[in-house]
């Protein structure tokens, strides 16, 4: 019979180590027994962007990056964007189950009853540069949130760790809204908590003088499903900020910020934006093979293609690609959307990319649809924040409870100087 058990052969010494190994993994600090000699601290991995390191043991969300499967809590996402909603989406990541009927109403009654934000929190966002990043703006009045709600630092309290949970899902869409209005010098849209979570957030951003916003159906689903298919991607580098900075303790609003930080970057959150930006750079249909050259030459990399763990086509960016041609219906056609398609195409065919499993992924037509809805660039990057916000609480109260849980604290290799003693400014050459 097999053993589950890892030999590793120390060639330095001849030594031999038996190592245990559970779900396919080692335990890295089991390397720390391997040493040359006594005094030697003890062998160590190195694995610099955690690329083959998993940081935790979770139960929430499933990705087999070579078959371009995603499944939260079990579930396919194919199956979740057809038939579920956002918030049941952000129940099931948060609880583990999908509600029963009166639990859904509650949950949904709980997060309507936190839209509202404080009114200092207003006067607060009001003192923004004129031209602040409506992303910078939702960073700062998040991390801000922690200072109006300082019992949320209770983090072991559930109950009082519950509200904070209702309280970040419900009040993200307002202050994203806020820090749009506040981007394009419209007075505040307060939350109408009639409407759906997707149909109030457009309430937020789009209603003028009409008496009641009414948004439209076929626009409302589109956010809603964009909103689940974004809701939660395992350890990606702003969830494993989430968990990295919550295992120092801190409030959840705190830490929520920390990971809205980590979303800003291009290689993340911000990709869809930078898409559009590529898109738009590369004008016309013709132009495309020179600009593939040259993303093939390191000139850049092509935004919107490539995946850290899907190899195959992100099972994401099947779905989006369908809500686009819905949107279209209602938007008309994105000017841009034929250059997306006939560089999608040429791109599949490349053997540069081929060979390297470079597929679309979730951002490459998400800013297309955005944009033909009236959104600005710089809000993509705000709408995935609202919707990974389930996701990013789901992986903090699920770290919370690990009883493996620690501060996190990587070790590194030091490659720099060796002891040496200080020189006077004068003495220096
Ligand atoms: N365009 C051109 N070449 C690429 C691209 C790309 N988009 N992505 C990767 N490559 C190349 C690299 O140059 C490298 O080539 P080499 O082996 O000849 O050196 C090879 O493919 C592997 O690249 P890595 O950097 O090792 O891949 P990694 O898994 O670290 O990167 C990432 C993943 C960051 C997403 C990358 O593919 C990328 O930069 N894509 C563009 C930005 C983007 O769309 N980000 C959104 C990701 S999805 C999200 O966050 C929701």
């Amino acid at each position: 019979m097999s053993k589950e058990t890892l030999t590793i052969t120390d060639n330095r010494t001849g030594q031999t180590y038996e190592i245990p190994v559970n779900n396919d993994t080692i335990q890295a600090i089991d390397l720390r027994q391997i040493k040359v000699s006594e005094g030697d601290f003890g062998m160590m991995s190195y694995d610099p962007a955690y690329s083959n390191t998993a940081s935790c043991k979770s139960t929430i969300t499933f990705i087999d990056g070579d078959k371009g499967i995603l499944l939260y809590r079990g579930y396919p996402i194919e199956q979740l964007a057809k038939r579920s909603n956002y918030l049941e989406v952000a129940y099931l990541l948060l609880y583990g189950e999908l509600p029963s009927k009166s639990k859904y109403d509650k949950w949904v009654h709980d997060i309507t009853h936190h839209t509202f934000i404080h009114e200092n929190i207003k006067k607060f966002m009001d003192g923004f540069r004129y031209d602040a990043h409506p992303m910078g703006m939702l960073l700062g009045t998040v991390g801000a949130l922690s200072t109006f709600y300082p019992e949320a630092k209770e983090i072991f309290d559930t109950r009082l760790r519950e509200i904070q949970l209702h309280r970040l899902i419900a009040k993200l869409p307002t202050i994203a809204a806020f820090s749009y209005r506040r981007t394009v010098g419209q007075p505040y849209v307060y939350p109408d908590n009639d409407l759906s979570y997707t149909g109030n957030f457009l309430n937020m951003m789009f209603k003028m003088t009409e008496l009641k916003y009414k948004p439209d159906p076929v626009i409302e689903k589109a956010i809603d499903v964009l909103f689940m298919l974004h809701a939660d991607h395992e350890q990606n580098c702003s969830t494993s900020a989430m968990r990295s900075v919550g295992s120092s303790l801190p409030d959840p609003f705190s830490a929520t910020a920390a990971a809205i930080a980590a979303l800003y970057g291009p290689l993340h959150g911000g990709a869809n934006e930078a898409v559009l930006n590529m898109l738009q750079q590369i004008e016309s249909k013709d132009k495309i093979p020179e600009y593939i050259k040259r993303a093939k030459e390191g000139e850049f990399r092509l935004m919107g293609f490539g995946h850290r763990v899907y190899k195959s086509y992100d099972p994401r960016a099947k779905i989006v690609k369908q809500i686009a041609h819905e949107v279209f219906e209602v938007t008309g056609k994105n000017p841009l959307l034929d250059i997306a398609l006939e560089l999608e195409r040429i791109v599949l065919e490349d053997e540069y990319f081929v060979k390297r499993k470079l597929y679309p992924n979730v951002d490459f037509y998400s800013g297309l649809i955005y944009q033909s809805m009236g959104l600005p660039t710089s809000m993509f990057t705000v709408l995935f924040a609202i919707a990974r916000t389930a996701g990013w609480l789901a992986q903090w109260k699920e770290m919370l409870q690990d009883e493996e849980r620690k501060i996190s604290r990587p070790r590194q290799i030091y490659v720099g100087p060796e002891k040496r003693d200080y020189i006077p400014i004068d003495e220096r050459a």
